[in-house]
């Protein structure tokens, strides 16, 4: 069965889906990347490019708000699929304004699903979380696990599954693709591509480069008494490139999946952050300094995902491990630095 090659990323600018442009373009699809730069710049366009110096990757600076430019640009660009990575991503904001959170990733996937229904374009493959599961009752987490949100940003990854399975059960014709990714980590092998948020970072692994490139004092450890090997949370590190991967192999069998489909994307093996700090301490060559503080709101002891179904149906693994994450994030972090 033929693979569909032009395909728009909406969010293709941000961290997951600049890697993905890089490696769907040396497979040579047709990119397309639709992105506002709220929360990504527009010089990660000439380093896709300079990565990828005999592609042509397209960008257009839009909303997914947008119904018309949607749609001009589907019809433009002959899209025949639509990774969606597009939207607002901070758990602990989303529980400050979530109104914006629901405006922008519900209301904004709402008129992605029309803009697309209006152009008969009916695959997708949208970026949900592991969020999703709330507080494990059983570790690995496999997809058949209970769902429930415990923040709004996870409310938002939940309706939006929803209202995906809604579209596929009322409409034969849609394909759909729901990757819920673990805990994405790691650069660009090269060092020239990484997490360059505009918004300062929360998540465990900038801040550990932070530190290391002391940009920051210390990492406060968030809880030292989980049920863990060592007290720390555990969590489900997955390079970037890898996450990339695994939307390819996604597009490449999407026609063979079901017209629902939800797949989890992960290692499968947890690491503590006392192991997260060790591992960047040995790959940069720097002390971590930390204390330890109270548990972060909401937060879990141990979170690791089972990943057979993404290897079983798609034919997929990760590549990467633990060090070359930590390795490709300092590359990154020292690159940055040094211009
Ligand atoms: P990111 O913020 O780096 O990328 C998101 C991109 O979407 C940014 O370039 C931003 O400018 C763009 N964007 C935001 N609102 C938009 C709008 N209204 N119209 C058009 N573009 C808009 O985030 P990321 O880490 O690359 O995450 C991508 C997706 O994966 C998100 O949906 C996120 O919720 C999901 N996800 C991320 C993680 C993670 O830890 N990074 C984990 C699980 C799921
Ligand atoms: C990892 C571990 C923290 C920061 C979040 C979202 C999830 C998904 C991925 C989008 C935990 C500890 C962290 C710090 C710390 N994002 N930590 N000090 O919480 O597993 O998942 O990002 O979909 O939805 O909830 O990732 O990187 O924030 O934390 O001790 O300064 O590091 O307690 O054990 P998390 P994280």
């Amino acid at each position: 069965m033929k693979t569909m090659k032009r395909l728009l990323l909406t969010g293709g600018m941000g961290y997951i889906g600049s890697h993905t442009s890089v490696y769907l373009l040396e497979q040579n699809y047709e990119v397309v990347i639709y992105d506002n730069l709220l929360n990504s710049n527009e010089e990660t366009l000439k380093v896709i490019q300079n990565i990828c110096p005999n592609k042509k990757v397209h960008f257009v600076n839009g909303d997914i708000d947008d119904k018309k430019k949607l749609e001009e640009t589907l019809r433009n660009f002959k899209i025949e699929a639509v990774i969606h990575f597009a939207g607002l991503k901070s758990v602990k904001e989303s529980s400050e304004i979530p109104l914006e959170y629901y405006q922008v990733n519900i209301s904004g996937t709402i008129t992605l699903l029309s803009a697309m229904q209006s152009c008969n374009i009916k695959t997708i493959i949208f970026s949900s979380s592991a969020t999703v599961y709330g507080s494990p009752e059983y570790l690995p987490i496999d997809e058949k696990h209970k769902t429930g949100a415990i923040n709004p940003y996870g409310r938002c990854k939940l309706y939006i599954e929803e209202i995906l399975q809604d579209l596929s059960n009322a409409d034969s014709e849609w394909k759909v693709c729901v990757l819920r990714y673990f805990n994405p980590a790691g650069s660009h092998p090269s060092g020239m591509l990484g997490e360059d948020p505009k918004q300062p970072p929360a998540n465990l692994m900038p801040i550990i480069a932070q530190v290391a490139n002391q940009e920051r004092s210390k990492l406060e450890i968030f809880g030292c008494n989980f049920n863990t090997n060592d007290g720390t949370g555990i969590r489900d590190y997955i390079h970037v490139v890898d996450l990339a991967m695994g939307h390819i192999a996604a597009i490449e069998n999407i026609k063979k999946l079901s017209n629902y489909e939800i797949i989890n994307l992960g290692t499968g093996e947890g690491y503590s952050v006392l192991q997260m700090i060790q591992a960047y301490e040995q790959v940069s060559d720097k002390k971590i300094n930390f204390s330890f503080s109270d548990r972060r709101l909401g937060d879990t002891g141990a979170c690791f995902a089972d990943a057979t179904k993404a290897r079983q149906i798609l034919n997929w693994q990760c590549q990467y491990g633990l060090l070359d994450m930590c390795k490709h994030s300092w590359n990154y972090k020292q690159n940055k630095t040094n211009g």
